[in-house]
């Protein structure tokens, strides 16, 4: 782990995820008898945040909550994961947004989302928070907060040389002026296959169980595909994998610059959040990540 940890600006959502253990996903108009039933703090955003927290970040993190349980609960989250939050606003007149999740017992998730409070960010939001973008090394994005909030933020970044990274979860229309903003353009294979290859420094597409790959480019200019494979392991609950793998591949491509370093430490980070029921309590130390690391094949140009 380098002396100075990188800098990381995280806008973006924060749930209370409601989470009911299925024995299968019902069809329309069916009731299934399920759980148990717990609650966690989640989101994107916060899952993101907390997961480059404990992965040795220095984290910043951008987004609103209601005055209720759901924003105590990621308050104290964020806390715990070291956090800073002065640029978490609280919005008496608006609930934290809401996940609600059912887990099959391959670990599979079903997620709808009622936004709340996130729905509270548009540009005039962003623009009181400029100082805190400027100043990241990196500013992290993902679209559970309204494109206006996530537009300025990424061109505010972009004008300040700030490079960013954006989790197009969930897949949505991203206009161009927005795209042009982003350096780093992270999809799993289904948001992937609705939103084509958009024209981005780099991408990377993680494939699940198939690991993940990097398009970019190299030292001269040359296109670049880096393959990794995933590391197995036995699945409980998938949700917050691909946000461990976001901010695991945020945090190490700071710090190591070939997608061979730093790939494997995305996989690693999001194969270790399956092995735990919930987001936030999934998300990987930084030894953990290491260590799964060390144990596999590394990627492969
Ligand atoms: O990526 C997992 C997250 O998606 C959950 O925590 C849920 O809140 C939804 O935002």
């Amino acid at each position: 782990m380098p002396s100075t940890p990188p800098r990381l600006c995280v806008l973006g959502s924060v749930n209370l995820d409601l989470v009911i253990q299925t024995p299968r996903f019902p069809q329309p108009g069916e009731t299934v008898l399920g759980g148990p039933f717990e609650t966690f703090a989640g989101g994107k955003g916060a899952n993101q945040a907390v997961a480059a927290a404990r992965l040795g970040a220095e984290v910043r993190f951008l987004g609103c909550v209601g005055d209720d349980d759901g924003g105590r609960s990621a308050r104290a989250a964020f806390s715990e994961a070291g956090v800073r939050t002065e640029g978490l606003e609280t919005r008496p007149d608006l609930h934290t947004g809401i996940g609600v999740i059912t887990v099959s017992p391959e670990g599979e998730n079903h997620i709808v989302v009622a936004p709340g409070a996130n729905h509270a960010m548009d540009a005039a939001w962003v623009q009181r928070h400029a100082d805190t973008i400027r100043a990241a090394d990196a500013l992290l994005l993902q679209l559970e907060v309204p494109l206006e909030a996530n537009r300025a933020a990424a061109q505010l970044a972009r004008a300040a040389g700030v490079p960013v990274i954006l989790n197009a979860a969930p897949a949505a229309p991203l206009p161009e002026d927005f795209l042009a903003a982003v350096h780093t353009l992270i999809v799993n294979q289904l948001e992937f296959e609705e939103m084509g290859r958009p024209a981005v420094p780099r991408l990377v597409v993680t494939y699940g169980k198939a690991g993940a790959v990097c398009f970019d480019r190299d030292d001269q200019g040359q296109a670049r595909e880096t393959r990794q494979a995933s590391f197995p392991v036995e699945p409980v609950d998938t949700t917050a994998a691909g946000d461990a793998f976001c901010a695991a591949a945020t945090v190490a491509s700071l710090e190591q610059a070939h997608p061979r370093d730093w790939l494997p430490f995305g996989t690693a980070a999001g194969a270790l959040a399956c092995t735990v029921v919930g987001a936030i309590p999934a998300l990987p130390s930084r030894e953990a990540v290491e260590a799964l690391r060390r144990s596999a094949p590394l990627a492969q140009s």
